[in-house]
C-alpha cells in the first residue's frame, strides 16, 4: 500500500517514520504544555509511557492500516514534525469512531495548524471509510479544541455537565461532531468529485 501524505496549505499528514523518533521523544515530553489541555484529568503520562508511544508510532509496520489510525502533522514549510491526528473506536459494533488532534509544539498554537489538520483528516476518514458521522471529545477548559471544531462545522451533541472535576477545577465533558452529509455540504471541494 502507498504511503499516506496529505498536503493542505500549511500542513501535511503522513505516515510516521521511524527518524519521527527523537523529534517525537522531545514533542511527547511530560513537561510540555500540551498535556495541560490534552485530558488533563488522566494525568501527565510518564516519561516511560511516552517512550512507549513514540516507539509504537514510529516503528513501520508491515500492513499498515486502511484507514491508519494516526498520521504526524507537519508543518508544510519545512517538514518539521509538530502533532498527531488520530481516531480510535468509541464503538466498534455500531460503526463509531473518534478522532484526536494534537499540536504538540506550543509554537504553532493559534496559527490555524490544527483547523486545518482536522479538516484534512476529517476529510480523509470520510474519504476512506463509509462512516456516518464523526466526532472528538474534549472539556469546556479546552476553548481552542472547541473552537477548531466549531469553526469546520461540528455541532455540540454532547455536554456532560461538571463531569470533569480533577485537581484543575471542574469542567464539563463535550463531545463535538459531524454527519457524513453535513461535511459533504460543508467541504465539497475537499472530498474530489462526486
Ligand atoms: C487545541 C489545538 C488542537 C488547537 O489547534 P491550534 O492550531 O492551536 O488552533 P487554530 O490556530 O487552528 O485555531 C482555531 C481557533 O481556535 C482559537 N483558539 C486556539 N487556541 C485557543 C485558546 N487557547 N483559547 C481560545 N481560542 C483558541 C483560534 O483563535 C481560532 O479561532 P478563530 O477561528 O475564531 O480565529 C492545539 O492548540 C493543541 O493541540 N493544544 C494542546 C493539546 C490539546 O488540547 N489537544 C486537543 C485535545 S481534545
Amino acid at each position: 500500500m502507498d504511503d499516506v501524505v496529505l498536503d493542505g496549505d500549511k500542513v501535511r499528514l503522513r505516515d510516521w517514520r521511524p527518524s519521527d523518533l527523537g523529534p517525537l521523544r522531545d514533542l511527547l515530553d511530560p513537561a510540555r504544555p500540551w498535556h495541560e489541555t490534552n485530558g488533563p484529568y488522566f494525568g501527565t503520562p510518564s516519561t516511560a509511557a511516552a517512550e512507549s508511544t513514540a516507539r509504537e508510532l514510529t516503528t513501520i509496520k508491515a500492513e499498515p492500516p486502511d484507514p491508519r489510525t494516526s498520521l504526524a502533522v507537519c508543518d508544510l514549510s519545512d517538514g518539521r514534525l509538530i502533532g498527531r491526528v488520530s481516531w480510535y473506536w468509541e464503538s466498534r459494533e455500531t460503526d463509531w469512531r473518534r478522532m484526536g488532534l494534537v499540536i504538540y509544539d506550543e509554537r504553532y498554537w493559534g496559527g490555524g495548524f490544527g483547523t486545518e489538520a482536522l479538516r484534512m483528516w476529517t476529510t480523509y476518514l470520510f474519504s476512506r471509510t463509509d462512516a456516518l458521522r464523526l466526532d472528538f471529545a474534549t472539556f469546556s477548559g479546552n476553548p481552542g479544541m472547541i473552537a477548531v471544531g466549531r469553526r469546520l462545522g461540528f455541532v455540540e451533541e454532547g455536554r456532560f455537565r461538571s463531569a470533569r472535576r480533577w485537581s484543575g477545577g471542574v469542567h464539563d465533558a463535550v463531545v463535538y461532531g459531524v454527519l457524513r452529509e453535513e461535511w459533504d455540504r460543508r467541504h465539497r471541494s475537499d472530498m474530489g468529485p462526486a
